[in-house]
């Protein structure tokens, strides 16, 4: 049975690692790529959503263009360990090709209200696109499958202030608004994702692996100088091999009000945290790293044998 998805991401490195792990696996049905600002400006992470699908031969991937800046926290620079091309500045040679259309947010409502309860969300950035379109068609909500994103820290530190992950310090009312919609969610933080790292030895094994895996190598050894963490493959990857990690079912909010925790995750386990509510989210928390890397190496490879 494939699953049906949506990629929403701003690539960024460990985004396009994401996809090049979703393209040549058949359990998935991409339905299409949105891209979001977050790490790098919109207009580079559009771009760079379409060069990789170009780079793997999946130039028939549409790719869609969404929001270009967080719901209301101001805009900042994104995150400087993915380079200032967004790829880890490796010297890609891109073709000049025109920009994707501006109309991820009408195409996320439009392929959820084709198939009610078909289509999985994973989403590999700030949740602008998301949230955006939950807004403008709120009765989309019940007819999504699931939810299943990289974003917060449950139970350790953030990687841009002492309590916020990227995705959800980026944007922080997209979180709060979409983890509070209801829909089915399963959460890859920063307590998982940091168990999954990218090492020298990772890095030479791709490196065997043709083009696609060479590229995904010098990509990934420019980004893991600053980031040594595989964040959004994980997202993936359960998509593929859920049992390949483990978590625990919580309440999952986002603070959207204080100046020292903006953004931060809040998530409740305990019956006493709970205080009756329901959990709203599968919180992950541990990853079988060499699966995972062996997962990753296993489709990369999958691209050789489509060159032969
Ligand atoms: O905190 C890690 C997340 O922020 C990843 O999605 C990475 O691509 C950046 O967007
Ligand atoms: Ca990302």
């Amino acid at each position: 049975m494939t699953e049906s998805i949506i990629i929403d991401c701003d690539p960024g490195v460990d985004d396009a690692a994401a996809l090049l792990l979703a393209f040549p696996s058949t359990e998935l049905e991409i339905l299409g790529i949105t891209a979001v600002a977050g790490n790098i400006p919109l207009e580079k992470t559009e771009a760079n959503a379409r060069f990789v699908c170009e780079l793997a031969g999946r130039s028939d991937i549409r790719v869609l263009q969404g929001c270009g800046r967080p719901l209301l926290y101001p805009q900042r620079a994104g995150v400087t360990v993915h380079g200032e091309d967004g790829l880890g500045d490796i010297g890609l040679q891109r073709s000049s090709s025109p920009p994707a259309e501006r109309a991820a947010i009408d195409f996320i409502i439009n392929q959820v209200r084709a198939a009610p309860g078909e289509v999985t969300i994973a989403v590999l950035g700030p949740m602008t696109n998301i949230a955006v379109a939950l807004a403008i068609d709120p009765g989309i909500a019940p007819l999504i499958k699931r939810i299943v994103f990289m974003g917060g820290a449950a139970f350790c530190k953030g990687n841009v202030t002492e309590r916020a992950e990227f995705n959800f310090y980026f944007d922080p009312h997209a979180a709060q608004a979409v983890v509070a919609s209801g829909i089915p969610m399963v959460m890859f933080g920063l307590d998982v994702t940091h168990k999954a790292i990218i090492t020298p030895e990772r890095t030479e094994r791709l490196k065997r692996l043709g083009r696609i895996g060479a590229v995904a190598a010098d990509m990934l050894t420019s980004y893991g100088a600053g980031d040594p963490c595989l964040h959004d493959p994980c997202v993936i990857a359960y998509l593929i091999e859920p049992e390949i990690f483990s978590g625990v079912e919580g309440f999952v909010e986002v603070d959207v009000q204080s100046d020292l925790a903006m953004g931060q995750s809040i998530v409740s386990v305990s019956q006493r945290e709970l205080a009756g509510r329901t959990p709203n989210c599968l919180v992950m928390t541990d990853v079988d790293h060499d699966r995972l890397f062996a997962l990753l190496e296993e489709r990369y490879a999958r691209f050789l044998a489509q060159a032969a």
